[in-house]
């Protein structure tokens, strides 16, 4: 009998049995595919290893900024695909070493749920205590007649693609539509963004979401807003009134949770197209059964799903634990990046919480302009009225995602604006352009 078996290997179910096989209880973990998830192998690292090379090829060809000749610079996408596998490896391989030395059974098959305390892996049927679901989620496929077209390509696909298209289309300014359009772009792709909304709901601030259309506009995208993707034909679409004609199109439309053929109707467990309903502990409504990650439908991010991973068996296994969303970061990698957690102007207003806000360029801190010759962006901080305690801080700007985790800190710690002003950030660092945001506000 196992004391925890979990179904899915990626950054929820994966770190939730090492955290279990390290408490010294006996524990399974049931891959169909590769350990590491959507994250490792389709998702954070290999699109973060595209943006990097993005990134530096931008920098190459401004060189001349920093006094460096480079302008010759070009994208080797083979090379690429090379170096993104290699990472992946890397990585996989230490998951791999990771669940071993933790004394976790890597089981590979298909898992489904026979009862409350039964797993049926391919026809062999293992008894636990305790089921932990972390089966994630796959890429959304709206209803667009012609959605399956060989020419539309998911997020997986396309980062399999061994050349730049010399057009490509991508339905939805989210953050896989983002992160891809600022990647492709700079590659030399003529990308075309086509979103159904009035603007892009990722960043979670209208002014950083300005900001940042207004960024990848420029940097060559033509991103069209109210543009519901009406219909594809082989590789032409139609969008709001207009057409166009694009050699892939990326379906990047929302991911929704991997729910089916796991038998949760039979066991009664409480879950709908949105994911498996978890309380902030990881239970479902089945008691000896948890959830965590993209498949409860709730943050879709690879450290919320760690987090809710952890927090399920630290209940399953008596030391109590809840999750705290609200000290979540999130950060979309484009160039320029967008970074934020805590409140958003628009939570806040729903809520009735009075708040200050205030906000300080990026250029205050001289390594942004050291690091970034010609960027720019901002760093807002929205603090309580009453108390001045940190309540949001949203970012726009490369190397925001680094100093996200401090403002994370203060919002987790209920710090106000006394405290961060007390707080000495290390000199150059971008992360100086936090605490005067913060101090702002004061
Ligand atoms: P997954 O990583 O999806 O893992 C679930 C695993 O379960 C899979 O390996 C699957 O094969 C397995 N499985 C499913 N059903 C069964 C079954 N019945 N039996 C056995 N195994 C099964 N998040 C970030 O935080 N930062 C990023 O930069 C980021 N970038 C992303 C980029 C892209 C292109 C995508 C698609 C996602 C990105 N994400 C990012 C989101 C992140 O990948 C997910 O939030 C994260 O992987 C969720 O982890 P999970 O463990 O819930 O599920
Ligand atoms: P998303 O929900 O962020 O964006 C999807 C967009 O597609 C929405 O703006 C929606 O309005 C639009 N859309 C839907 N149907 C459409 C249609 N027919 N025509 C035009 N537009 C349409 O989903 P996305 O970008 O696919 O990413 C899924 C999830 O993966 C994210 O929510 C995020 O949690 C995670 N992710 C995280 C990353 C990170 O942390 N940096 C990077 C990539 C993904």
């Amino acid at each position: 009998m196992h004391d925890l078996i979990v179904i899915g290997a990626g950054p929820g179910g994966y770190e939730a049995a090492a955290h279990a096989g390290q408490m010294g209880k006996r524990v399974a973990v049931v891959e169909k595919r590769r350990v590491g998830g959507a994250c490792l192998n389709v998702g954070c690292i290999p699109t973060k290893t595209f943006l990097k090379a993005s990134k530096l090829l931008f920098e190459c060809r401004n060189a001349a900024k920093y006094g460096i000749r480079a302008s010759e610079a070009q994208l080797d996408m083979p090379a690429l695909l090379a170096r993104k596998a290699r990472i992946v490896g890397t990585l996989t391989r230490g998951v791999e070493t990771l669940l071993n030395r933790s004394g976790v059974e890597a089981i590979a098959g298909h898992a489904r749920l026979a009862s409350r305390n039964t797993v049926n892996v391919d026809g062999r049927v293992l008894e636990t205590k305790n089921i932990l679901i972390a089966t994630g989620s796959r890429p959304a496929v709206p209803p667009v007649p012609g959605i399956d077209s060989s020419r539309v390509l998911d997020s997986s696909s396309a980062l399999e693609l061994d050349h730049v298209p010399e057009r490509l289309a991508i339905i939805g300014a989210g953050y896989i539509g983002l992160e891809f359009a600022s990647f492709f772009a700079e590659a030399g792709s003529k990308v075309t963004v086509l979103e159904m909304l009035e603007e892009t709901t990722a960043a979670g601030d209208a002014e950083i979401s300005k900001r940042l259309t207004d960024a990848i506009r420029r940097s060559g995208v033509d991103l069209r807003f109210s543009a519901a993707v009406r219909r594809i034909d082989g590789n032409k679409i139609y969008a709001g009134d207009s057409e166009l004609t694009a050699d892939y199109i990326l379906n990047a439309t929302g991911r929704v949770p991997v729910v089916e053929d796991l038998g949760l109707d039979k066991v009664g467990v409480d879950y709908d197209r949105k994911g498996i309903r978890t309380s902030d502990r990881g239970k479902t409504n089945i008691p000896g059964v948890w959830a965590c990650g993209d498949v409860t439908g709730r943050k879709l991010l690879a450290h919320a799903a760690t987090r809710e991973g952890i927090v399920a068996v630290n209940n399953m296994f008596g030391q109590p634990d809840r999750i705290r969303y609200r000290g979540i970061p999130a950060v979309i990698y484009t160039h320029p990046e967008v970074a934020s957690v805590g409140y958003s102007e628009m939570e806040l207003e729903a809520l009735g919480i009075e708040y200050r806000k205030s906000t300080a360029p990026m250029g205050v801190a001289g390594r942004f302009l050291i690091e970034h010759e010609g960027g720019s962006g901002f760093v807002k901080a929205l603090v309580g009225a009453r108390y001045g305690n940190v309540l949001g801080v949203h970012a726009i700007g490369d190397g925001a995602s680094e100093f996200i985790m401090a403002a994370a800190f203060m919002i987790e710690t209920e710090m106000r604006v006394s405290d961060v002003r007390e707080l000495v950030f290390p000199h150059p660092t971008i992360g100086e352009a936090l605490k005067e945001a913060i101090v702002r506000a004061g």
